[in-house]
């Protein structure tokens, strides 16, 4: 396990769980991909590099120096452009004298234990017993180019992350223009991508595309990851299902502009990449700096995409968040946004506060419009002190009596922007995003803060401290409504505007690495417009995502449903809201709504002065029973059982990470008439142990898991039913 050097094949397996990574280095002087699928016992594969590849072209050239030797039909590591190679390139670079071309050779490799860190980046990490780290060192010597490939595998899943650190070594500047975290040359493409695309209110549905000839890409070029498409893919074959079949799942650890796909060469090989977007990047690189790519993450699983999401869920809720809040149970909250909006203040929210204790209910969140003079969206971003006439005891006063009551206190900020009508924005209109001489686009009537300047990230984090250690304030919703246009900035020099989307991002980074380190308390929960930088470098810093403004329960199911393919459900926040919903008109029975909620993080965002005592009821009775299930859904496994992507009916499940117990959740939205009977098939269970659920029903977990759980059929539509399992002890069996 961990990172193998065959000799006698100049070789690397990467070897973790049940997967195989193999690279050979051709000839001494390129690294190339073999293999990434499940694992092999003889990874002495060698051969197989040529003996596919032997088309009639290739072997007029085989010798590196050969000028005969034709890049495009080998399968690259890390390719370059401007060389035979026509395929897309995982970098580009500008030598000195002003030529576009770069190629590799391999030098030497070190193999380390653990993970290493990226300079200023988040990333999956590994302690030394966990993993191991293969980097590769190549060059290009005409150019005085050192690149590092960083390969980290995970003993346990198999998991791969990887790395590319670019060294300028020679006397002059450097430009690179593209820098892909990670390409690799699949021999034969699998049949589809799978990928999370939406919108507002839509976020992370899943699409399907056949992998043709050509290129599959996704990609983002809003300076945010996007609700449009999320930094990961799927590639699997037709047969693959949620339980079977290869599943490879790709993320970046990122959370600005990205690109991420497939090409297919005439041959159905597949170059898969992901990493930063090149469109207006640029990174200069002069005499002894480097360039260190974002980390993305590669999981494969033979198990289908559920085996897939596994890993993921493990490697993001373990091995990237590294909060005190990690392990935690997340509390109930109550956010009032959907009750209130811009209508708040201290008495109404006190009395909303009280009635949230009576609910059980743990945390009341104020959400938008308690600040500078806010009372709608048109102004006040950028100016972080309480509105008086709003909060007229402050937010301390504010939050030492909600803390009375027994609720903890947590607030809404969206600290990245700034409003043209704001104190912040009339003393320093120069640190916004902007052109010179261009008009200035406003969203939501608002601009983007300039975060690759050091002195707007200082601002952020001495107000926001400010705020935070003004009141007891124990959670943090950190919130991004706009994406950026006009991309100049007056810090940077003409020949480094293009560095500009990058140093925004690395700058977001450091602002929240040194908030959420000098307050490690706080429970920090991302947020832009709902999902539109749900990706796992958000998750470094907060362990938690508002992943939708749209809390309807029937849009919920297919949100969170493809929210969980790469994202952990206890990472995925979901709010119970009115009914008629606020954004779909929708009406559902607050059960119903509830169900949905139950298997992820879940809240509240309603207004609970304005329900009746039943319901609030109703609403102590699910509080209660959600802090029964907490440790199993925010601490479980998640599966996925039934789609809503493929008709009227939804099911997941989770199951305890000692396999103890689990609980199940089937909904039909839409009832139809005389529909077929079906059982549920589960997963994740053992075969031979029994299980019983709260009516005294046994199984075994073959039954559930070959014949599947019966459903009790109820017409009406949205129907949703929960079972609780446990796991009985041998002795404890009921005789059936
Ligand atoms: C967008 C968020 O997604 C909402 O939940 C809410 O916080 C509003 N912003 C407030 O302006």
């Amino acid at each position: 396990m961990g990172v193998c050097f065959l000799e006698k094949e100049n070789l690397f397996h990467l070897c973790g769980g049940d997967v195989s990574y193999i690279l050979k280095i051709y000839r001494d002087a390129f690294p190339m991909h073999l293999y990434w699928g499940k694992r092999l016992s003889d990874p002495a594969i060698s051969w197989y590099l040529e003996a596919p590849y032997r088309r009639k072209k290739l072997l007029e050239g085989t010798e590196p120096d050969d000028p005969m030797f034709l890049h495009e039909y080998w399968p690259f590591e890390y390719p370059g452009y401007g060389l035979s190679d026509y395929r897309p390139a995982a970098f580009e670079v500008v030598g000195q004298d002003g030529c576009c071309a770069c190629e590799l050779r391999y030098r030497g490799y070190e193999i380390i234990d653990g993970s290493v860190a990226l300079p200023g980046l988040p990333s999956v990490w590994a302690r030394e017993d966990q993993a191991q780290t293969l980097k590769l060192l190549l060059s290009d010597e005409l150019l005085g180019l050192q690149v590092e490939l960083y390969y980290t595998v995970f003993e346990h899943s198999g998991a791969i992350t990887r790395h590319t650190v670019f060294r300028n070594q020679g006397g002059g500047k450097l430009k690179l223009k593209k820098a892909l975290s990670m390409s690799l040359d699949m021999k034969h493409a699998p049949a589809r991508m799978i990928q999370l695309s939406g919108t507002a209110l839509r976020e992370h549905w899943i699409e399907q595309r056949e992998l043709g000839i050509g290129e599959t890409y996704l990609e983002s070029t809003r300076g945010i990851s996007s609700h449009q498409q999320n930094p990961f893919f799927a590639l699997v074959e037709h047969q693959t299902t949620e339980t079977g079949g290869d599943a490879y799942g790709v993320s970046l650890v990122y959370s600005g502009n990205f690109l991420a796909g497939v090409s297919c060469d005439m041959y159905r090989s597949a170059r898969v990449q992901i990493g930063i977007h090149p469109t207006n990047f640029g990174w200069q690189l002069d005499a002894g700096e480097q360039f260190c790519t974002p980390q993305a993450v590669l999981c494969y699983s033979p198990k289908g995409l559920n085996g897939m999401s596994e890993k993921f869920h493990d490697l993001f809720c373990n091995q990237l968040y590294r909060g005190r809040w990690k392990d935690r149970p997340r509390p109930i909250v109550l956010n009032t946004w959907e009750a209130f909006y811009f209508g708040l203040d201290h008495q109404r929210v006190l009395e909303l506060a009280g009635r949230a204790a009576k609910a059980g209910i743990e945390m009341l969140v104020l959400d938008d419009g308690w600040f500078g003079h806010r009372n709608d969206d048109t102004s006040s971003l950028g100016d972080w002190f309480e509105n008086k006439e709003t909060l007229p005891r402050g937010l301390k006063g504010l939050a030492g009596e909600i803390n009375a009551l027994g609720l903890q206190f947590g607030l809404w900020v969206e600290p990245e922007m700034v409003s043209p009508d704001s104190e912040l924005y009339r003393s320093h209109p120069d640190w916004c995003i902007h052109i010179n001489g261009r008009k200035r686009s406003q969203w939501r009537h608002q601009l983007c803060l300039d975060l690759s300047r050091t002195e707007v990230q200082d601002y952020l984090i001495d107000s926001l401290s400010r705020v935070l250690s003004g009141a007891n304030i124990a959670y943090v919703k950190w919130d991004c409504n706009r994406r950026i246009s006009e991309p100049g900035s007056d810090g940077l020099p003409p020949e480094r505007q293009d560095e500009l989307l990058h140093r925004y991002v690395l700058g977001l980074y450091r602002v929240l690495e040194t908030l959420t380190s000098r307050f490690p308390e706080v429970l920090f929960e991302n947020c832009a417009s709902g999902g539109a930088r749900m990706d796992a470098g958000m998750m470094y810093y907060f362990p938690q995502t508002w992943v939708s403004d749209n809390s309807d329960a029937v849009c919920r199911l297919r949100i969170q449903y493809g929210t969980s393919l790469c994202y952990p459900p206890v990472m995925t926040t979901a709010h119970i809201s009115a009914s008629p919903n606020h954004q779909v008109l929708r009406q559902t029975p607050l059960d119903f709504r509830a169900a949905v909620a139950y298997p992820f993080n879940l809240g509240y965002e309603l207004n609970l002065c304005a329900m009746s005592d039943g319901e609030l009821q109703q609403i102590a009775e699910q509080t209660a029973l959600y802090k029964q299930i907490r440790p199993l859904v925010q601490q479980g496994k998640f599966y996925r059982l039934l789609s809503p992507f493929a008709g009227n009916q939804t099911a997941w499940m989770t199951v305890s990470q000692d396999g103890s117990e689990f609980a199940v959740w089937y909904y039909k939205d839409f009832c139809q008439p005389e529909e077929a009977y079906i059982n549920v098939r589960l997963t994740g269970l053992e075969q031979t142990a029994r299980y019983q659920d709260e009516d005294g029903s046994c199984y075994t977990g073959e039954m559930l898991m070959n014949l599947g759980l019966p459903l009790r059929w109820k017409n009406g539509d949205y129907f949703s039913q929960m079972w609780h399992f446990k796991r009985l002890q041998e002795e404890a069996l009921p005789g059936r």
